[in-house]
């Protein structure tokens, strides 16, 4: 697909990092951007990026652990651009590092609540429309992260996450809503850390193969970024 013009796009997360690019990225295909962050302030160095690309942009908040919080940012969309077409289900967190008998049981809810049911919670509120509509893509950011017991419940629930796109594709098969997973790859952000051996704009252009598939294509699958690095 050459152009995402009259498409709107929420991207979780999009105030730095991986969401940030993929924001910048989809801009550049005409994409109109709703970029999303904990608080509206963390959006502004993203919007200021945008604006000057010529799309409309706008900026919701929502802590993903706070359902309320999930809510409001729901209706927030909903009142003001008021659909989306693309939906990046980027933020998350990764737990902090322990042994793995020590990891307190609050660590695993709290990633998952992250990581998993904000974004079912999103999934379920804005999958109908694309639907309904006859276009939807949907991409959830998975991890290769494996082998490291100290993160599991960052690594678990990234297993989740793929389980339940293969679900959610399932059940969407045939509608042209395309629900598939991408892996950023190792990234040098605050998730990714100062070791990381990629630099965060490696993500482009492979971020942005899911949403630019054509109309019924692969849904249900699994994206690698890196595999398009230039
Ligand atoms: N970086 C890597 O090496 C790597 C590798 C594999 C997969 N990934 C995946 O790529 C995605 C993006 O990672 P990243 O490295 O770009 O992360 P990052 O730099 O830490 O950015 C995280 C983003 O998520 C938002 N966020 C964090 N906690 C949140 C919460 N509780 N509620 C709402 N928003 C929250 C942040 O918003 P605020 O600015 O408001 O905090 C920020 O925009 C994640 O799904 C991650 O698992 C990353």
């Amino acid at each position: 697909m050459e152009t995402l013009a009259g498409k709107i796009a929420l991207i979780t997360g999009a105030s730095r990092g991986v969401g940030q690019q993929i924001a910048v990225g989809l801009a550049g295909y005409g994409c109109d951007i709703i970029v999303h962050a904990r608080k509206a302030e963390n959006t502004a160095h993203t919007l200021a990026m945008l604006r000057p690309m010529g799309v409309r942009v706008y900026s919701v908040a929502g802590e993903l652990s706070d359902d309320v919080e999930i809510a409001a940012l729901i209706d927030a969309v909903q009142a003001g651009p008021g659909r989306v077409d693309i939906l990046y289900n980027n933020a998350a967190i990764q737990n902090p590092w322990k042994e793995i008998w020590d990891i307190p049981m609050a660590d695993w809810r709290t990633t998952f609540q992250i990581n998993l049911f904000a974004m079912i919670q999103l999934c379920n509120a804005f999958a109908p429309g694309m639907k309904a509509r006859g276009y939807g893509r949907i991409v959830n950011l998975t991890s290769g992260i494996r082998d490291t017991p100290q993160l599991a419940p960052y690594s678990v629930s990234k297993a989740a996450v793929d389980k339940y796109t293969r679900d959610l594709a399932a059940e969407l098969r045939g509608t042209n809503v395309l629900v598939n997973t991408l892996d950023p790859g190792w990234l040098k952000t605050d998730l990714g850390g100062p070791n990381a051996p990629g630099e965060v704009e490696s993500v482009l252009p492979g971020a942005l193969v899911p949403a630019l598939l054509e109309d019924d294509g692969p849904s249900g699958q699994f994206y690698a970024a890196q595999d398009y690095a230039q």
